[in-house]
């Protein structure tokens, strides 16, 4: 059987880490491309300078050209750029939506069967380009932010009630901003739910930190954001797929009237496998959550109209 292959689109921060961490994982060639000069070349080579220590003996190869990226199994796009001062939201949405729709057609030329998965902010929005601009099926593209959101909320879970992080799961669904959904019934310590281990302004304070936790990071970076747990997040997908697995986690999909939500991409748990989002799972939630699931596609879709409205998209 060939060798499977994944490759990145954009070798920043996010990207180089996730590449290092499937490379760690052992399960797929890795291709890294980015439009700096030599830069993904340089961290190809230096991390298999690491390989016979870190023992993975696949190929990593760092490109310019996208040509490099053909016939990927599966293909992340981390390539754009961070909110510079003097830059408003919608500067930002159309500088990365024009670079991951760069990204995408290049997928679409070199890739045509890859399972994509984005990463690119703002996250549900650029699955919504990237879906666009590549025409590949739905069940074949996922955004990247449901896995982090949630993996925040266990940590701050476990550090709470001081138990191996481990114990914890979490279920953290909507639009990966503001408007996220963390949800306190659905997330557990050694299956008991969290409700029943620790008083409500407890449980808010835990969810406010997890809303907030990429801006806590960038609090203190100032001139960037996060990126081990982010492509830590992005090695279980890539993991997931290529290696069938099976994996039920929160991810952004296409909805078609799941959640009551139609036509947009949007945090909910689904099943990834080696046909992509194999399975949307429908939460039984209550009132109080259902409205906060509308609310936060009422922003993902207001980000997409504004977007229609400069670049005619659809
Ligand atoms: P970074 O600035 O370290 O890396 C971005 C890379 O993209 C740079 O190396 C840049 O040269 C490259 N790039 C720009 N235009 C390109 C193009 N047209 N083709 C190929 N490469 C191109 O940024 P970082 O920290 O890696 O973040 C990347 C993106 O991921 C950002 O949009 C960030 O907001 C987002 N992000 C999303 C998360 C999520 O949960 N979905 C979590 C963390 C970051
Ligand atoms: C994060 O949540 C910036 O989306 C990025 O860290």
């Amino acid at each position: 059987m060939p060798r499977r292959k994944v490759s990145i689109i954009g070798a920043g921060n996010v990207g180089a880490t996730s590449a290092y961490y499937i490379a760690e994982k052992v399960i797929a060639d890795i291709v890294m491309v980015d439009v700096v000069e030599g830069m993904p070349q340089v961290k190809a080579l230096d991390f298999l300078h690491a390989g016979p220590m870190r023992g993975y003996d696949v190929s990593i190869h760092g490109a310019n050209d996208f040509s490099a990226i053909a016939d990927s199994d599966v293909v992340v796009i981390t390539a754009g750029v961070a909110r510079k001062p003097g830059m408003d939201r919608m500067d930002l949405l159309k500088v990365n939506a024009d670079i991951v729709k760069s990204a995408s057609r290049h997928i679409a030329d070199y890739a045509p069967n890859a399972m994509v998965i984005v990463v690119s902010n703002p996250l549900d929005i650029m699955c919504h380009v990237a879906y666009r601009t590549t025409g590949f099926g739905v069940r074949r593209m996922a955004g990247m932010a449901g896995i982090l959101d949630s993996t925040r909320f266990r940590y701050f879970v476990a550090e709470e009630l001081n138990c191996a992080l481990s114990d914890v799961h979490a279920m953290v669904l909507g639009g990966h901003g503001d408007q996220m959904v963390p949800l306190p019934r659905f997330t557990t310590a050694a299956g008991i739910p969290i409700t029943q281990l620790m008083d409500r302004a407890v449980i808010e304070r835990l969810v406010e930190r997890t809303r907030n936790g990429g801006a806590e990071i960038v609090g203190y970076l100032k001139t960037g954001s996060a990126f081990y747990a982010p492509a830590a997040s992005v090695a279980e997908m890539v993991e997931a797929v290529i290696t069938d697995r099976k994996t039920l986690a929160p991810c952004a999909v296409y909805l078609r009237g799941e959640y009551g939500i139609e036509n947009l991409f949007i945090g909910v748990p689904v099943l990834l496998g080696k046909n992509g989002v194999e399975r949307v799972i429908e939460l039984d939630l209550d009132e109080s959550e259902m409205a906060l699931m509308r609310n936060s596609a009422a922003a993902v879709q207001k980000g997409i109209d504004d977007l229609d409205t400069f670049f005619n998209i659809h």
